[in-house]
């Protein structure tokens, strides 16, 4: 058995997802086991079509799932109503997805205001913590820029930004870098691991650049439907066993 420490701030036990294909199931995760600790960093590479997004899309309460139990910041997400988990996307997750998702009739700074907006937060307060963000994201100098302005790089570095605005419990980002040139891939990296550790949050990066997935404090790979950490047996794994380690 495995112990689950008060502190960490994703628990997955058991972790299964299927999705119907014609008359044929996929089994897409397998019994995912995954502890983060609150403040870890934590890569995840696999193969295309391994389930990374799935996996992500789950733990941010985007999609619902089979088996097992899922535990972000203290929730249990099985059986949460719709109207529960959208209070839970909002507080709780922040999201990072390859394509920055930015409006593009609003700015950098009202990108990034926008979900504060949303959830409530008073004008002045949003403006202050949304600058702020922008200025550890080092886009001092594009705040007032429409996203035809931008960069792509500057657009990502929007993006995360705007993922740290509520102050979320865990940021996740599927191939944050994906979309980006080695060069600029490599700053918003950066950033973005530095600015979560700043900011204390969880992290959580799915990616295919090995530069990426190698700078988080813990790192692991999805295979046939199990998480692996790097280098080492499935982890966590029950005595029922996956019949995959090795
Ligand atoms: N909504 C869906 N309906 C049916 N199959 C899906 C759906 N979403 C994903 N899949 C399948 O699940 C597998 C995992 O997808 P995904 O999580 O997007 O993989 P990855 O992000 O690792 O590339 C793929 O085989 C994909 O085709
Ligand atoms: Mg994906």
């Amino acid at each position: 058995m495995s112990k689950v420490s008060m502190s960490n701030i994703i628990v997955v036990r058991d972790l299964t997802k299927n999705f119907p294909q014609g008359e044929e199931t996929l089994f897409i995760l397998r019994g995912v086991q995954l502890d983060v600790e609150a403040g870890a960093t934590v890569s995840i590479m696999g193969q295309s079509g391994s389930g990374k997004t799935a996996l992500l899309n789950i733990l941010g309460g985007l999609d619902d799932f089979d088996g097992g139990s899922v535990v972000v910041g203290g929730e249990e997400l099985q059986g949460l109503s719709e109207a529960a988990l959208s209070v839970f996307r909002r507080k709780k997750a922040g999201f990072i997805f390859q394509f920055h998702y930015l409006l593009k009739d609003f700015t950098a700074l009202e990108n990034v205001m926008m979900p504060a907006y949303i959830g409530g937060m008073k004008k002045k307060a949003a403006l202050e913590k949304a600058r702020a963000l922008l200025s550890d994201m080092r886009l001092d100098a594009r705040i007032g820029h429409y996203p035809s302005q931008l960069s792509g790089g500057e657009r990502q570095r929007v993006a995360v930004a705007r993922s740290m605005i509520n102050d979320p419990d865990v940021i996740l980002a599927d191939e944050p870098t994906g979309n980006l040139d080695p060069e600029h891939s490599a700053v918003v990296s950066e950033l973005l691991y530095a600015n979560a550790e700043k900011w204390g949050k969880s992290l959580l990066v799915v990616t295919h650049d090995k530069t990426v997935a190698q700078r988080a404090q813990f790192r692991y790979q999805l295979s046939e439907g199990v998480l692996k950490r790097e280098g080492t047996a499935a982890v966590g794994t029950s005595s029922e066993g996956t019949g995959k380690e090795t």
